[in-house]
């Protein structure tokens, strides 16, 4: 498992908002909702769609794949609607003072 890495600023994000980044050559989204941060890959397990292009329902807690519609829990990257069926990777968040922290996930 890697160390976790300084990716943006608290004030970076505005909440709700999303943000494409990539941490060690891997796309990622970052969320900022309900004054929490959180980061899954930008992969749709269905067919690899950019889920940081797909439309955020913060109160389900919600990503939308622009490409076929699936939805993901962008808490966990857990898949909650068809067609995708698998969960994409989710990634560890921390806060230290302003800076937002990820730690990758294989
Ligand atoms: S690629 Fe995401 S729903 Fe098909």
């Amino acid at each position: 498992m890697s160390d976790f890495l300084p990716v943006a600023k608290v004030s970076d994000i505005p909440d709700p908002g999303k943000q494409l980044i990539e941490v060690a050559d891997r796309l990622v989204v970052l969320f900022h909702a309900g004054g929490k941060f959180y980061c899954i890959d930008d992969v749709c397990t269905h067919d690899g769609g950019p889920l940081s292009e797909g439309d955020l329902d913060t109160a389900a807690g919600t990503i939308s794949c622009p490409r076929h519609g699936a939805k993901f829990d962008f808490r966990d990257g857990r898949a909650v609607s068809m067609p995708a069926i698998q969960a994409t990777v989710s990634h560890e968040v921390k806060i230290e003072g302003e800076n937002v922290l990820v730690r990758l996930n294989d």
